[in-house]
């Protein structure tokens, strides 16, 4: 075992290995047990030692390859046995991320921790998009919902109202199999089926896609693409796909 047992929990950002830091990488290169989900950048498991021990937890929508007792048993077991374990998680490992879960199971078992962020889903698309969140005028909330709920069955038990009149740049991560539902629900509530909106699948990664529409469209230009996980709703004046750049325009275009 090398060194006493300890847990890092490291955001491993959108899907483009650039995208995370320089901490994130030290850990890596210094792990003896890398436990890593599915949405990772696959490049970056190449940073372990050879020796590191890799472990895939991944997660597909609806299909568990690995409960989360087990990896929150792994997390204690490992560390003990081994010492340096990082648990390596997509985007922000605080955002959507089941941290709260794994830092309790961590704690339960007497082992010390760390939390390395990263780069999360939203503003990965925020930044390919050029579009700033919370741009002055225009919104003076950011909103990061998740689109479905607890099981990745239904759409999330949210309070629309008062998401239909908040002033906000709203993201829903997970929206894909209740894009119809959210995008409804928030119309019925009162919000401008006007109102610009974009999804972006893969955002951060060589693959990326966006399709630009208004909150009243945007599901039935979703269907007609294809877009599917893992992507992400934006909506808000913040938005507006004037603001996507040239590139991003051009193959919202051709998905249109
Ligand atoms: C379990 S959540 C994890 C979020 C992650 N912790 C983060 O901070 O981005 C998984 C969801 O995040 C969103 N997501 C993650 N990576 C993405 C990407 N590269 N592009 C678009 N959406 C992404 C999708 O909505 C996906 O279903």
């Amino acid at each position: 075992m090398n060194g006493r047992p300890f847990v890092s929990f490291v955001g491993a950002g959108p899907g483009d290995p650039e995208l995370v830091t320089l901490k994130a990488l030290r850990r890596l290169r210094e792990a003896d047990v890398v436990i890593h989900d599915r949405l990772i950048p696959a490049a970056l498991l190449a940073e372990a030692p050879a020796d590191a021990e890799i472990i895939d937890a991944g997660k597909a929508p609806g299909r568990h390859c690995m409960g989360q007792a087990q990896i929150n048993w792994l997390l204690v077991d490992r560390a003990r046995r081994r010492g340096r374990v990082v648990r390596l998680k997509g985007g922000d490992p605080a955002i959507f991320g089941r941290l709260a879960e794994e830092i309790d199971a961590v704690r339960a078992g007497g082992v010390d921790f760390e939390v390395v962020p990263g780069v999360t889903a939203a503003t990965a698309a925020a930044a390919r998009g050029g579009i700033s969140l919370t741009a002055r005028g225009h919104a003076s909330m950011l909103v990061l919902a998740t689109g479905s709920d607890h099981a990745g069955r239904g759409v999330a038990a949210l309070d629309w109202e008062l998401l239909a009149r908040a002033e906000a740049t709203l993201v829903f991560y997970m929206p894909m199999q209740g894009l119809d539902s959210i995008t409804t629900a928030l119309t019925a509530m009162g919000r401008d089926h006007r109102e610009p909106a974009l999804v972006v699948e893969r955002a951060g990664t060589p693959d990326e896609r966006v399709v630009a529409g208004r909150l009243g469209d945007i599901a039935a230009r979703c269907r007609e693409a294809c877009v599917g996980a893992p992507a992400l709703l934006l909506v808000g004046p913040t938005v507006d796909a004037a603001s996507v750049p040239l590139a991003v325009r051009h193959l919202t275009a051709a998905q249109a």
